[in-house]
């Protein structure tokens, strides 16, 4: 039975409190289904993420078969089942790989047979075995809302929340969606809610919630329904509201509520006996289920694929072509070096040539630094932004968010580690940077794609959209070259104050530092900026990794459901 007594939640706009639900009391036994319907914009949706615990309701208090939800004895996250009112499965993915991953993240199994055995009986209760190798961006919106349900059912839920799963349907799917959903509120330890618009179907329902701005005005069978507004059909009901001031409707339905309550079956239903799914799988088991479902995504997404393999192999190229003429001045240099020229004017034109030459090994390294930051923002920029919602299902469904961080982490230090050491090896194979040793040159390269990476992990933990997390991690990389100081020297003081920002800047001076002592002279020669030596230059882009990964995290552990 789940009761909700006198709840009230109320958001704080300006100096005001605006209540979007108040008095709701409502009673509602297990293997029953109940409709959750109102006007739009009356409160449905908040209504169901506070059954769901995704809201904190204000006042009042929640009850599940005795258990109060609203102080410590939380739902477990097995126990409920919420289905959004947005798409929530991988495109790329088929119907059967979506089932089997939120099996593996939300779902004891033991063994791989009672694992198949799982799928397959979700598979079949919603209807979907024989699409089970379809992928989901060609499902129909009808198969899609069969899906949705499909992956809350991995865990046997004994509340299934709905929030219009109808909507945009055709009738006739309509129907086939509802009288499912019926079917599985036919088992007397569960109770499924629905939210929607429509009023059709109502028949298949064992009561109805009318809602009208934050207020019940009706709770009872579908059948009564038309006789309580005094209405001919269902479907006029809103009309009938929307007559009487606000208030009214639920003012008299204050009056009826124990009448109609006082008929319902008492019968309390004790808890069920712990199935195999009931608890959710330990850290290391959902790691490896995110962190091999992300290889499967990124190499099924062409797109992606194809993009990362081209900058893989471009960036480095146009490292250097564009300094091509420069290598040969590098090399032609250092051939002609012995210093066999004694006359004061091919003095002069060996300084003039070897601070010409620094300029160039400053701008080639500049030039590697710059491509890695904006290898780092596509790496990241839209890795969580980008499926935050399906994330946050997940993370309702009981995946941990340091687990979910851990595993980007994972797969993005593949990439970051490919880009840097080919970005490395092919620079260096062909234009010879005067480096003492490379060890420490291809660290800070592999730091500076690390640590833009990593923030830009965090601005895509932050952002709203996917869209707005590349904007901004674009911005960034674009700030990086005019605010390192490599190229234009900034105002002694702006240097100061922007430098401790911009990865670029140190991982180009932590290499500048490394080089060869010739060439590091004339380096400084031409550079109007101060270089910090290397120790600060390893340690500020640690820094970067460890904040961006912290922002990370703290931005996916934040709930984020609305846009
Ligand atoms: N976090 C929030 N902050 C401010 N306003 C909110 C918030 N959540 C909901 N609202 C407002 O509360 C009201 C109820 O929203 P809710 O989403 O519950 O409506 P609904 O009945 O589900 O509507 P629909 O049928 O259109 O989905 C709306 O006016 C909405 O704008
Ligand atoms: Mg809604």
């Amino acid at each position: 039975m789940l009761e909700l007594k006198d709840i009230r939640f109320a958001i704080q706009k300006g100096n005001d409190e605006v209540a979007l639900l108040d008095q709701i009391d409502l009673r509602v036994p297990t293997g029953h289904f109940m409709a959750i319907v109102g006007p739009s914009g009356c409160g449905k949706s908040t209504l169901l993420k506070l059954i769901a615990g995704i809201n904190q309701e204000t006042d009042g208090s929640i009850f599940w078969n005795g258990r109060n939800l609203s102080e410590e004895d939380d739902l477990e996250a097995s126990e409920i089942g919420y289905v959004p009112q947005f798409s929530i499965a991988y495109e790329a993915l088929t119907v059967e790989e979506n089932i089997e991953s939120a099996v593996r993240l939300r779902a004891s199994t033991g063994s791989r047979q009672a694992f198949h055995d799982l799928v397959d009986q979700v598979l079949a209760s919603t209807g979907l075995a024989a699409l089970r190798d379809r992928p989901v961006k060609v499902l129909s919106g009808g198969q899609r809302r069969r899906l949705s349900l499909a992956l809350e059912l991995v865990t046997d839920p004994v509340l299934l929340l709905c929030d219009e799963v109808t909507s945009g349907l055709d009738p006739k799917s309509e129907h086939e969606i509802v009288e499912l959903m019926h079917q599985l509120s036919r088992n007397e330890h569960r109770l499924v809610v629905n939210v929607t618009h429509s009023l059709a179907n109502l028949d298949l329902y064992d009561s109805v919630l009318v809602l009208d701005a934050g207020r019940i005005v009706y709770h009872g069978p579908p059948r009564a329904l038309e006789h309580y507004f005094s209405v001919d059909k269902a479907e006029d009901i809103y009309q009938r509201i929307a007559k009487r001031k606000t208030g009214e409707w639920a003012e008299s339905w204050a009056k009826h509520r124990e009448a109609y309550y006082a008929t319902m079956p008492q019968k309390a239903v004790s808890a069920p006996e712990t199935s195999v799914s009931a608890a959710t799988p330990g850290a290391i088991t959902q790691f490896f289920a995110l962190f091999f479902r992300r290889w499967k995504i990124f190499f099924r997404d062409k797109g992606q694929l194809y993009l990362q393999l081209a900058i893989l192999v471009i960036f480095p190229m146009l490292v250097v072509i564009f300094e091509l003429e420069g290598v040969e001045q590098v090399q032609r240099l250092s051939e002609a070096r012995p210093d066999s020229l004694e006359a004061y004017n091919a003095e002069r034109e060996v300084l003039t040539f070897n601070l010409n030459l620094g300029g160039i090994v400053s701008g080639l390294v500049m030039f590697q630094v710059i491509l890695l930051t904006l290898m780092g923002s596509n790496n990241s920029a839209r890795e969580i932004a980008g499926e935050r919602f399906i994330f946050e299902k997940e993370k309702l469904g009981g995946v941990r968010p340091g687990v979910y961080v851990a595993s980007k982490v994972a797969f993005l230090s593949v990439l970051v580690l490919m880009q840097s050491a080919w970005m490395t090896i092919f620079v260096q194979s062909i234009s010879e940077i005067p480096s003492q040793t490379m060890l420490p040159h291809f660290l800070l390269l592999l730091l500076v794609n690390g640590g833009m990476t990593a923030i830009c992990l965090g601005i895509s933990s932050l952002a709203k959209t996917a869209d707005q997390a590349s904007l901004l991690s674009i911005y960034l990389v674009g700030f990086q070259l005019p605010l390192s100081g490599a190229v234009l020297a900034l105002p002694e003081w702006a240097g100061w104050l922007t430098r401790p920002f911009i990865s670029a800047y140190w991982s180009w001076a932590g290499i500048m530092d490394g080089m060869e002592r010739d060439y590091y002279r004339y380096i400084k020669e031409v550079t109007d900026t101060w270089l910090g030596p290397m120790w600060l230059c390893f340690a500020v882009l640690g820094l970067h990794v460890a904040i961006g990964l912290f922002i990370a995290y703290v931005g996916v552990k934040r709930p984020k459901w609305e846009n």
